[in-house]
């Protein structure tokens, strides 16, 4: 499994943990940067990990922006990415079961680093159920499809 990471200045507090919790895990990783506490525009950081996900150069991402808010609609702007803003466990198990998310985004500055690595965790052991859930993720795809030009 390789996992892309992208954040900006808001995001990149939680970066750090979330690299050692995948380096323990031996996940292989690509960082897109950010990689200072300088201001940058994070919808340049979404579409690299976006663009990455949706291309199968990896299997999926994690997004850190202030809130994880702006990243996520940014990344969710590509065909194909179903991103998921996290803030509980329960929903980081969820997006996976339910939604088959292949982003979750996170905020620095409302969740901490502990509680950051919890969510990655529940979300990287989660498994898609499919069954009634593809259906909605189906039309989810129709309604991309109905606005793509
Ligand atoms: C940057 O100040 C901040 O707006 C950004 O990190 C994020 O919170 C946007 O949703």
């Amino acid at each position: 499994m390789k996992i892309a990471i992208g954040c900006d200045h808001g995001g990149i507090v939680l970066k750090p943990a979330i690299v050692e919790c995948l380096e323990k895990r031996g996940i292989e990783y690509v960082d897109y940067g950010t990689f200072s506490e300088e201001s940058v525009d994070y919808p340049d950081y979404a579409l690299k990990v976006a663009e990455a996900v949706a291309d199968g150069e990896v299997d999926s991402g994690v997004l850190l922006c202030g809130t994880g808010i702006g990243i996520g609609i940014a990344a969710n702007k590509v065909p194909g990415i179903r991103c998921a803003l996290v803030s509980d466990l329960f929903s980081a198990n969820a997006c996976k079961e339910h939604n088959n998310a292949n982003i979750i985004s996170m905020g620095g500055r409302v969740t901490d680093s502990e509680k950051a690595v919890a969510m990655l965790e529940a979300w990287l052991d989660a498994e898609y159920q499919g069954g009634r859930h593809q259906k909605r993720l189906d039309k989810i795809t129709a309604i991309e499809q109905k606005y793509s030009k």
